[in-house]
C-alpha cells in the first residue's frame, strides 16, 4: 500500500525539471576545473564520455533524491492546501485519504534520506538536509504571512516584496539551487564553479515559482494540471496581486482578510487582470532568468551549458 501511494505522483507526467538540471550541471561541470583530493569513478558505458561530458552514478542518484524530496513535499502540500488535482490526476488525498498521503510523503523522504546517506559525501548530505529545513521554513513563512494581524497597508511596501521573495526562495529556489550546488560538488568542481551552479539554480528556482504564481492567473486548469485561482482561494497574495495592489489600493483590505469576504476572490481576480500585475511578474521572472544564465558564463561552453540556457528560457514560456 505504502509503495502504491508513494508511486502515485510518479506515474503522472511530471516535468522532471529538478533531475534534468542535476544531470545537465553534472555534464557542464564535468569538463570544468576540479578541486584536488577527491576521486571520481567514470562510467565507460556512458555515451557522453566520448564527448567529454560525463554523468557519474552519484549524479544519477542525486537526481533521483531531488525528485523524491520534491514529490514528498507535494504529498504534504496537497493535504495542507486541500488540492483537488495534481499533474492531471485527482490529488493524492482525494484518492487515498489524508493519513495515507502524509505517510507516503514521510516514506519517500525516508527513502530519499537513505539514498542521500549512501552517497557517502558529508558536504552534499549536509546541503541537501538543509533543503528540508528550508522547505518547512518557506511553508511556515507563507502561513505566518497569512496569520499576520497587522492593520492593512495602503500599498505593499518594499518589505512585502522582500518577504515574498525570501519565502519563494525557501519553498522552491532552495531545492533547485542546492541540488545544482551538490551536482557541481559531486563533479569535484572548484569553489567558484560550485558557487556559480548554486547562483544559477537559485535564480532559476525563483523565476520558476514566479511563473507558477503567474500561471495561477492565466492558464486553464486542464492545461496546468491543477486548479487555477487556487492561491487566492488559499488567501495568498503572490507577485501578480502585490503588483496589482500598487495600482489598486482597494486590494489592501481584501489582502488583509485573505480574500475571505463574499466575492473577494472574484474581485481580486478582476483587479489583477485590470492591472499590469501579470506582465510585471513576467518581467521580474525574466530578470531572474537573465541572472541565472549570467552565472553560467564561468563554465566552459558545451552542449550542456547551451541546454541549461534553453531550460532557463523555457521557464518563461511554460504553460504547465
Ligand atoms: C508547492 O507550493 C509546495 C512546495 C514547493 C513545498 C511544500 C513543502 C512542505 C509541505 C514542507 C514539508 C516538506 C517535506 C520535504 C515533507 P504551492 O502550493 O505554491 O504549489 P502547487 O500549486 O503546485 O500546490
Ligand atoms: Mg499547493
Amino acid at each position: 500500500m505504502l509503495n502504491t501511494v508513494s508511486r502515485y505522483y510518479f506515474s503522472a507526467n511530471g516535468k522532471h525539471i529538478r533531475p534534468l538540471l542535476v544531470m545537465l550541471i553534472a555534464q557542464a561541470t564535468s569538463i570544468a576545473t576540479k578541486r584536488r583530493g577527491r576521486t571520481s569513478i567514470l562510467v565507460d558505458s556512458d555515451p557522453h564520455v566520448k564527448s567529454g561530458l560525463t554523468i557519474l552514478p552519484t549524479h544519477r542518484r542525486l537526481a533521483e533524491i531531488t525528485e523524491m524530496i520534491h514529490t514528498s513535499s507535494l504529498l504534504h502540500d496537497d493535504v495542507i492546501d486541500h488540492a483537488e488535482t495534481r499533474r492531471g490526476l485527482p490529488a493524492i488525498q482525494k484518492r487515498f485519504g489524508n493519513k495515507m498521503a502524509i505517510f507516503a510523503g514521510d516514506f519517500l523522504l525516508a527513502r530519499a534520506s537513505m539514498a542521500l546517506a549512501r552517497l557517502r559525501d558529508p558536504e552534499v548530505i549536509e546541503i541537501m538536509a538543509s533543503v528540508l529545513c528550508d522547505l518547512v521554513d518557506g511553508e511556515f513563512k507563507q502561513l505566518k504571512n497569512l496569520e499576520d494581524e497587522d492593520a492593512p497597508m495602503a500599498q505593499p511596501d518594499e518589505s512585502a516584496f522582500e518577504y515574498y521573495l525570501e519565502k519563494t526562495y525557501l519553498k522552491t529556489g532552495s531545492l533547485i539551487a542546492k541540488s545544482c550546488r551538490s551536482s557541481a560538488i559531486l563533479s569535484n568542481s572548484t569553489d567558484d564553479i560550485v558557487e556559480a551552479a548554486y547562483i544559477y539554480g537559485r535564480n532559476l528556482g525563483i523565476a520558476f515559482q514566479l511563473i507558477d504564481d503567474l500561471l495561477d492567473f492565466t492558464v486553464s486548469s486542464t492545461e496546468f494540471g491543477k486548479p487555477v485561482g487556487a492561491d487566492l482561494e488559499l488567501g495568498l497574495a503572490t507577485a501578480p496581486v502585490l503588483y496589482a495592489w500598487q495600482e489598486f489600493p482597494e486590494l489592501g483590505p481584501l489582502v488583509a482578510r485573505k480574500f475571505s469576504g463574499e466575492g473577494d476572490v472574484a474581485r481580486a481576480w478582476d483587479l489583477v487582470h485590470a492591472s499590469s500585475g501579470v506582465e510585471r511578474t513576467r518581467a521580474l521572472a525574466r530578470r531572474y532568468v537573465e541572472r541565472a544564465n549570467e552565472a553560467l558564463s564561468i563554465l566552459p561552453s558545451s552542449s550542456a551549458t547551451q541546454a541549461l540556457e534553453r531550460v532557463t528560457l523555457s521557464v518563461l514560456t511554460r504553460t504547465k
